[in-house]
């Protein structure tokens, strides 16, 4: 009897070591990815003054504040007096609670600071292609762009003369393949970044043409930050960072990790942080950049940023692609996101769950309830029928 138990004794310690082994193992990879150093992610600017710690004035949106950036047409210098924007209020809504929201620790734009960001200091590109320019981009243009005309450059591959006589110099032709290829992609975006830098203004926004950009959101985030600092905001699209041979500073031979934020739900970058990448980036550096590491535009934008410059990219899950299954989103913080977007016609039914004027049928990709929820005064959210009024 002794000597069983004293058996048993050995058996129960030996079993427990054992576990405590397995959970040695275990705890990091059921921690998932590895948290990033602090350090380095751009921190929103220090909130002075009475609005840093919530309550304080009412959150910008709708009418009225924020949302009429511009009256004036588009090419016409023409700016309202009332674009300015305040911040303040939580609007990470749909981030809270999500632990994957932001790998440093490190909220991302949960406040902003007491600085005003001036809607003209913002640039916005939408990337289109010709056979898009009525299915698709005719209604951003009856809806957010209509508000954000002066902020707005729409890239595109071919000439139009109905989309040049509303957008003027708004339109840009690339004169990139109209092809969905890696290298009539990354054709656009280098012309996106040749033209950001040209107009010196101090954010550059990439969306594409399936996605609505809710403009007091947008503004609220950005004036979290300082144009100066290396920011890179998006949405990653992986929850671990990609692996790719390092060929553009070596040979090839090692690899590199690096996260980088999806196109389709549209990123920022600092204008500071976009001179930095100017070496990899300009005047058609950012193509041969992407055939040398044989990635997509998107990617090429994160590994000059994330590998060659070291910056890491600020993780927002307020940016939203069609990718996503995008009726999980609570209908009380669709209004708070940056970016939205809609499913496509093999997926009609992936989009935002917003009850409003507009039926399923009238509206399927919601953008019109979305819009006339945020700027009710519109004439044709009244009437219902936007025509081609925009
Ligand atoms: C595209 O070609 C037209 C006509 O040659 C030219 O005027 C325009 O500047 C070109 N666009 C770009 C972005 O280079």
């Amino acid at each position: 009897m002794h000597a069983a138990s004293v058996g048993v004794n050995k058996l129960c310690f030996l079993l427990s070591l054992a576990l405590c082994g397995l959970l040695l193992i275990l705890i990091p990879a059921l921690r998932g990815p590895r948290p990033r150093p602090l350090g380095d992610l751009p921190r929103p600017r220090p909130h002075a003054g009475p609005w840093g710690t919530g309550g304080g004035p009412v959150p910008v949106r709708g009418p009225g504040s924020a949302g009429r950036l511009q009256r004036g047409g588009v090419g016409t210098g023409e700016r309202s007096s009332d674009g300015r924007v305040t911040a303040s209020g939580d609007h990470e809504a749909w981030g809270r609670g999500d632990t994957h929201a932001h790998p440093g620790g490190e909220g991302v734009g949960l406040r902003g600071s007491r600085d005003p960001l001036d809607p003209k200091d913002l640039f916005i590109a939408v990337k289109t292609t010709k056979k898009y320019h009525r299915s698709r981009l005719e209604l951003l243009l009856q809806t957010w762009v209509s508000q954000a005309k002066e902020q707005t450059f729409i890239f595109t591959d071919g000439e139009d003369k109905e989309l040049r006589r509303r957008a003027g110099v708004h339109l840009v032709n690339t004169n990139c393949s109209a092809a969905h290829t890696r290298q009539a992609l990354c054709c656009k975006m280098s012309v996106e970044y040749d033209k950001f830098i040209e107009s010196q203004r101090k954010w550059f926004c990439h969306v594409d043409d399936d996605n609505y950009v809710v403009l007091p959101s947008l503004l609220r985030l950005l004036s979290s930050y300082h144009p100066s600092q290396d920011v890179y905001l998006g949405r990653p699209s992986l929850d671990h960072p990609i692996e790719a041979a390092e060929r553009v500073k070596s040979d090839g031979s090692v690899s590199v990790k690096f996260w980088f934020a999806t196109g389709g739900a549209g990123f920022c970058i600092s204008r500071g942080l976009a001179l930095k990448m100017s070496p990899w980036a300009s005047l058609g550096n950012f193509i041969s950049t992407a055939e040398k590491i044989r990635l997509p535009d998107d990617c090429t934008v994160g590994y000059i940023i994330e590998a060659l410059l070291e910056v890491r990219l600020a993780h927002t899950f307020l940016f939203h692609s069609h990718l996503e299954n995008l009726q999980k989103l609570p209908p009380d913080t669709v209004l708070d996101q940056v970016t939205l977007s809609y499913g496509g016609f093999e997926n009609r039914r992936n989009v935002v769950s917003l009850r409003g004027s507009f039926s399923l049928a009238q509206d399927p990709s919601r953008f019109k309830t979305i819009h006339c929820l945020l700027y009710p005064d519109t004439d044709w959210c009244l009437t219902g029928n936007p025509g081609g009024t925009a």
